[in-house]
């Protein structure tokens, strides 16, 4: 006999199925066995009774939460007045007559039935894989999924080329430290992991593609916090021969219909969303990211907005030098060399942000296509022409064989979800998101390796003196 899905059980009423699943929770009264059992379409209760079944009988009441269990049995009607209207099975019940133990559960290290949140970190995440039995996560996972789909189609049919770009590569600047991985036929050289695809996808505008997306994976060494995750997911885009509206409009469009459609109950408080000026921002609400909601403690107000005409570069005091606001490869708002040279601090850049409820979820701008201003914005940030040649030669080169206008945006992911999914974390919408110290407590990573597998990759560890002793003394 085929296992139904739990959910269709309701259309089998006086015929037998065969269900499977997960002992969800299980009582005893007198001569009758009830188990909630659960898979991934709903809860399904399962009697066993004593009179009709009697070895049946004995072998449900040892069941114990977790259990992966098979029944044979017929559906029925439950008795007037024991229907729970919460379920999509609240009318009938599963009269069991064959049950398999599947396997057996230790018990859990915490509850599932929970949202979860009074639970550790730590034990949530080292047991991430029961933590996501949770109700709450398997939602999120879904409603992940149904958001990507839809993102997925809104961009195919608007012309764009899904496009993978690599994971071993070369540093881009983002502003955050890089993961290096170790080139083991190369010895001594690196590779860096993404802190985003920006550098291809600009190479991809050379290409002629004119329109690229990706769900793409980003890396970057900085301390997580509720927003911020070592590795994360950003929906990246860039188009070719743009002005910065019709960057604007893709995005704005693209939300309103994944919120039409995966978020129904949300309502985007103004749309077209508002293009803000970050001088006036800045001044009204002394933030970049401000919450514009009309009512804070209404979950389903989103309140987007771009700000537009952010300054290019700002002063860093604690290295006595400028960097940009965003990122080098953003363009001026001016094509006059020496005047972004001379008074970088007048100049504002193509660079828009998208705020929600006071979260910067994405960012982007136009791109500096023309070497002479790339090279004077390099200069500005004070990189010597070689060291320029030596990490962005390529782009430059590139832009010599017929480069067009060109622009994009990389909206967070996991951000953007988690405010959808009203978590107060974006490790809640991410399926094994890491620790507050970037560690997998499930996966035991990051460990050390074999020294074998260092030798191969010339790389030797110098323990500091205190680590030694530590060392040693775990030895003892
Ligand atoms: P930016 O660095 O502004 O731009 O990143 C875009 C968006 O990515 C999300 N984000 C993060 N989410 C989780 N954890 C992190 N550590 C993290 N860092 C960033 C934010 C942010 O708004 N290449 C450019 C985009 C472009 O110019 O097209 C870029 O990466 O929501």
């Amino acid at each position: 006999m085929k296992r139904i899905p739990i959910f269709k059980a309701p259309n089998f009423l006086d015929q037998q199925v065969k269900v499977a699943g997960w002992v969800n929770n299980f009582r005893t009264h007198g001569k009758i066995v009830f188990v909630d059992l659960r898979d991934r379409s709903g809860l399904l209760q399962i009697t066993f009774s004593k009179q009709s079944s009697p070895d049946v009988f004995d072998l449900a009441k040892k069941l114990k939460p977790e259990w992966v269990i098979e029944v044979i049995g017929k559906v029925q009607k439950r008795p007037k007045g024991t229907e729970n209207s919460d379920l999509v099975t609240g009318e009938i019940e599963l009269l069991g007559e064959r049950l398999k133990i599947l396997s057996v559960a230790k018990t859990l290290p915490f509850s599932i039935q929970s949202d979860g949140y009074e639970i550790s970190e730590e034990k949530r995440l080292k047991y991430r894989y029961l933590d996501l039995r949770r109700e709450r996560l398997r939602r999120n996972l879904i409603l992940r999924q149904e958001a990507v789909f839809e993102i997925r189609n809104f961009l195919k049919n608007n012309g764009f080329i899904e496009i993978e770009t690599p994971i071993l590569t070369k540093a881009t600047p983002e502003g955050a430290r890089d993961f290096l991985v170790p080139s083991r036929l190369q010895p001594g050289k690196f590779y860096a992991l993404p802190q985003s695809p920006q550098q291809y996808k600009q190479l991809l505008m050379v290409t002629g593609i004119e329109k690229y997306f990706q769900i793409a994976r980003c890396f970057r060494d900085e301390d997580p916090r509720a927003d911020r995750q070592a590795e994360f997911t950003q929906i990246d885009l860039e188009m070719s021969f743009v002005e910065m509206e019709d960057v604007l409009r893709v995005i704005e469009k693209m939300i309103q219909e994944v919120v039409k459609k995966i978020f129904p109950q949300k309502r985007i408080k103004e749309f077209p969303f508002p293009r803000l000026n970050y001088q006036e921002i800045m001044e009204k609400y002394n933030t970049d990211k401000p919450d514009l909601r009309e009512r804070q403690d209404d979950k389903n107000e989103l309140s987007f907005a771009f700000i537009v005409n952010f300054p290019m570069f700002e002063w860093s005091e604690k290295e006595k030098r400028w960097k940009t606001v965003h990122h080098p490869f953003t363009r001026p708002q001016t094509d006059d060399v020496s005047l972004i040279k001379e008074k970088p601090q007048e100049i504002l850049a193509y660079q828009y942000d998208l705020v929600l409820n006071g979260y910067e979820i994405g960012g982007g701008s136009l791109r500096s296509y023309k070497r002479e201003i790339l090279e004077a914005v390099f200069e500005v940030l004070g990189h010597k022409k070689e060291e320029v040649q030596k990490k962005f030669g390529h782009l430059l080169e590139a832009f010599e064989y017929g480069v067009p206008p060109h622009g994009g945006i990389a909206i967070g992911l996991d951000r953007f979800l988690a405010i959808l999914l009203n978590e107060p974390n974006i490790r809640e919408v991410i399926p094994f998101p890491k620790t507050g110290d970037s560690q997998d407590l499930m996966m035991g990573a990051p460990s050390e390796v074999e020294e074998e597998q260092l030798k191969e990759l010339h790389i030797k560890i110098e323990r500091e003196e205190n680590e030694k002793s530590d060392i040693s003394k775990n030895k003892t």
